[in-house]
């Protein structure tokens, strides 16, 4: 679709009644922490090392000013817009989050469900802790996350799987050749409560994540991921799917490049939220390159720090096609299962509505067209 085109018949959100709930999308953080065990809290919040990138990743965010444009005579802009060219109700899509069943009962088909409602896509994490045929039964437009296991017959099995569960894309995550070290887990010798499995993968292979140690993280085990993915892996897999391919946990312009030769349909410039690499930059101060680069090879997704409309607006104007959103959706999942989600989504719409009418935009694809500036 071409920039600045609207999808003729946009995806439309359920109307969500959102009297009752925190009163915006970061605020769930608050009724979310007193939901959940403190060391589980710890794991949805924490990041690598000093957490150095995850607080980057938000600072930098913070310092991209948008300008706004004026006398424009927009009266209600449409949130509408196009991810893999599919119509969106917002250009979101919910990120990939293991083990959902820890922060609420009803886990992935919850989330995935609120999304369906909302008009955006779910990724189901290959970590999930509820099959994803069930995932996929839930939601509307449930995208497959793939880590890469070390067993390639289980890969192409997951990918079977998805395929036939309905998934609509594939995102295969490529920062994770090793877990990064995340020290609250490790400082809470923090394990999988027995309820909450690795539900994808056939009985066994997670058992190292339930058993806890003190000074020790259990989760995940990572002794089924692959350490040495390749080039000629994902070669291999844009050959395997017939499915748009998108791959995360890209920050250099050279990799995203790379990538859209081989045939991805995007690239999603992340760093894990900060649980990866600490000392990566945050995903802000990359994008620009990275969409540069990229040119019109492929679509290029942002995530890590998202916590409202206003960062949608400067991922756009940025150049992104649209974010990813992950730890603000486990918040709202925990604070309210479902309902909580489809609160959480509705605001998220409500106020990116309210900054694309301040930036004088119509709609998302006009606001890519908005100039930045970074200050402090
Ligand atoms: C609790 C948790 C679990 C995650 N699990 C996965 C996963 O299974 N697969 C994956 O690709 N990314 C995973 N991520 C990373 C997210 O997809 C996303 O990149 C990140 O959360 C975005 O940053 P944000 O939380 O600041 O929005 C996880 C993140 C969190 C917080």
């Amino acid at each position: 679709m071409a920039d600045g085109e609207l999808p003729d018949n946009p995806a439309r959100p359920v109307a969500v009644d959102v009297a009752g709930w925190p009163p915006s999308l970061a605020d769930f953080a608050e009724p979310a922490r007193s939901a959940v065990p403190p060391e589980v809290w710890d794991f949805i919040n924490g990041g690598s090392g000093t957490e150095t990138t995850l607080t980057a990743n938000r600072t930098a965010l913070d310092r991209v000013a948008v300008l706004p444009r004026v006398l424009t005579g927009v009266d209600r802009p449409r949130t509408e817009a196009s991810l893999l060219d599919r119509p969106q109700a917002m250009p979101v899509a919910v990120a990939p989050m293991a083990y959902q069943r820890l922060v609420h009962p009803d886990g992935e088909p919850a989330l995935a469900a609120a999304a369906g409602a909302a008009g955006v896509p779910y990724v189901a994490s290959t970590l999930s802790s509820t099959p994803i045929e069930e995932v996929a039964a839930a939601g509307d437009q449930v995208w497959f996350q793939l880590y890469w296991l070390r067993d390639r017959g289980m890969v192409a099995d997951l990918l079977d799987r998805a395929q036939a569960a309905g998934c609509s894309a594939l995102m295969v995550t490529v920062d994770v050749p090793v877990l990064g070290r995340r020290l609250r887990d490790v400082r809470n010798g923090f394990a999988l409560p027995p309820h909450v499995t690795t539900a994808n993968l056939p009985g066994g292979r997670d058992d190292l994540a339930h058993q806890g140690t003190p000074g020790v993280s259990a989760v995940p085990s990572g002794a089924v991921f692959a350490p040495a993915l390749g080039w000629a892996d994902l070669e291999w897999l844009r050959g395997r799917t017939p499915l748009p391919l998108l791959v995360k946990g890209v920050l250099d312009p050279r990799d995203a490049v790379r990538a859209a030769e081989i045939g991805v349909d995007a690239v999603v410039v992340s760093n894990h939220g900060g649980r990866q690499l600490d000392g990566a930059p945050a995903t802000a101060t990359v994008l620009p390159e990275v969409v540069a680069a990229v040119g019109n090879g492929c679509e290029v997704l942002l995530d890590s720090g998202v916590r409202g409309g206003v960062d949608v607006l400067r991922a756009l104007a940025l150049g992104a096609a649209g974010v990813l959103v992950g730890r603000p959706m486990l918040w709202a999942l925990a604070a309210g299962g479902r309902a909580g989600a489809e609160a959480a989504l509705a605001l998220l719409a409500a106020e990116l509505r309210d900054a694309l009418a301040l930036t004088g935009c119509a709609d998302p694809a006009e606001a890519r067209h908005l100039r930045t500036m970074t200050g402090s």
